[in-house]
């Protein structure tokens, strides 16, 4: 009984991997494209940030597996179509400055999500890193 009950088990984990949501971790990138900001930010939102909105995600071992994939791709589709930074020079300045003036709060109350600081402890922003990335949004905001 035991026996089966696993062995069913495996049976639906294969199965399931045929269902993907086709999300890639990278996409081709326009280097004119890609957001331009001081070395210091960058680095911040390069380790926290591009695994969800960028086109440079760098995949961790469960991207591609189900049911661990369905949840990892449907969180970088909804944050590339938020904001994806390696199309910040394609998008209207009006959606920038939608996204500036956002991420002062999420970067307090949600971003990084949760369920991804979880498992990757150091992205977790520091103090004088979110103090940065706040007087980086705002002089931008304010420049726009
Ligand atoms: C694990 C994936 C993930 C990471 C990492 C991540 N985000 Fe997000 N982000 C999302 C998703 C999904 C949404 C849209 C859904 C939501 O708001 O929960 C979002 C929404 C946002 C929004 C809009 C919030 C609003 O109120 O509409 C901002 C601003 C934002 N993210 C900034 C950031 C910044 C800055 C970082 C890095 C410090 C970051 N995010 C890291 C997944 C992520």
């Amino acid at each position: 009984m035991l026996k089966s009950f696993w062995f069913w088990l495996l049976v639906l984990f294969i199965a399931i991997q045929v269902f993907s949501l086709n999300v890639p971790a990278t996409e081709p990138i326009k280097e004119n494209e890609k957001l331009q900001a001081p070395k210091e930010v960058l680095s911040i939102l390069q380790r926290s940030c591009f695994d969800c909105h960028s086109s440079e995600v760098q995949a961790p071992w469960y991207y591609e597996v189900a049911p661990m994939s369905w949840y990892t791709q449907h969180n970088v589709r909804k944050a590339r179509k938020i904001m994806n930074f390696s199309k910040w020079n394609s998008y209207p300045k009006e959606k920038r400055i939608k996204f500036l003036e956002k991420l002062p709060k999420a970067i307090v109350i949600r971003m990084p999500l949760k369920a991804y600081l979880y498992l990757h402890e150091e992205v977790t922003l520091k103090e004088e890193e979110k103090k940065l990335l706040k007087s980086w949004s705002k002089d931008l905001k304010d420049k726009s």
